[in-house]
């Protein structure tokens, strides 16, 4: 069993998707982490974020070790994953490793922008989480700030903005709904009530 959940930056879908993988006793990979990360060893090496060739490599050598590195949540990391993220090559590297973290049993919960179009067309489940970006916003600067990092919300809403714009329109896996996704409005909801409204959605198609 795969289910699929992708959306926009802050939608809400890391805590579906991780809600999800705990309910069904699946495993859960949160895929943007891994740009994040590839993101993380461009900015560490003081590389230009467009230099394919290195990128390429430090895609190649990704350690799911360092997946857990606080750094990797920050708004600078996540910018830049959205620069990374749009070289089609590093996209390629990374489609096995996500592929067979789908595969393995007993069933996987991924989410990202591109799991129901390009990594598991097949996948058993997908929804594809919306949200107000005012309230994407509010969500990712109250975040901030329970981390202890200064958040300006103007700043924050202007930075989502720009990162769907760029994950939008990108020529290769660029984010939108699979033809089949079911869409799931996290506008209003509160956690629990999104996390039922998915596990619905889940129960309905399986
Ligand atoms: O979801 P998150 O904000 O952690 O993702 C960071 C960036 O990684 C996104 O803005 C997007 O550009 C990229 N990403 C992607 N494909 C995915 C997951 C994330 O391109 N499946």
């Amino acid at each position: 069993m795969i289910i699929a959940i992708d959306g926009p930056a802050a939608s809400g879908k890391g805590t579906l998707g991780k809600r999800l993988a705990h309910h069904y006793g699946y495993r859960h990979l949160d895929t943007g982490v891994i740009y994040r990360a590839v993101a993380q060893a461009m900015l560490e090496a003081g590389a230009d974020l467009t230099n394919e060739a290195l990128a390429v490599a430090m895609a190649m050598e990704l350690d799911p070790e360092k997946f857990g590195n606080p750094v990797l949540k920050t708004q600078k990391v996540g910018d830049a994953a959205s620069v990374v993220s749009a070289i089609p090559k590093v996209r390629e590297v990374l489609i096995n490793f996500q592929r067979q973290f789908a595969a393995d049993p007993p069933g996987a919960v991924l989410d990202g922008r591109d799991i129901g179009t390009v990594i598991c067309p097949d996948a058993d489940v997908k929804i594809f989480v919306v949200a107000d970006p005012h309230v994407r916003a509010r969500r990712r600067t109250l975040e901030a700030r329970a981390r202890g990092e200064a958040a300006d919300e103007a700043a924050v809403l202007a930075d989502i903005l720009k990162r769907d714009e760029r994950d939008q329109n990108r020529a290769v896996a660029p984010l939108k709904a699979a033809p089949d996704a079911y869409l799931l409005d996290n506008s209003q909801l509160d956690i629990e009530s999104g996390v039922r409204a998915a596990i619905d959605i889940v129960e309905a198609v399986r």
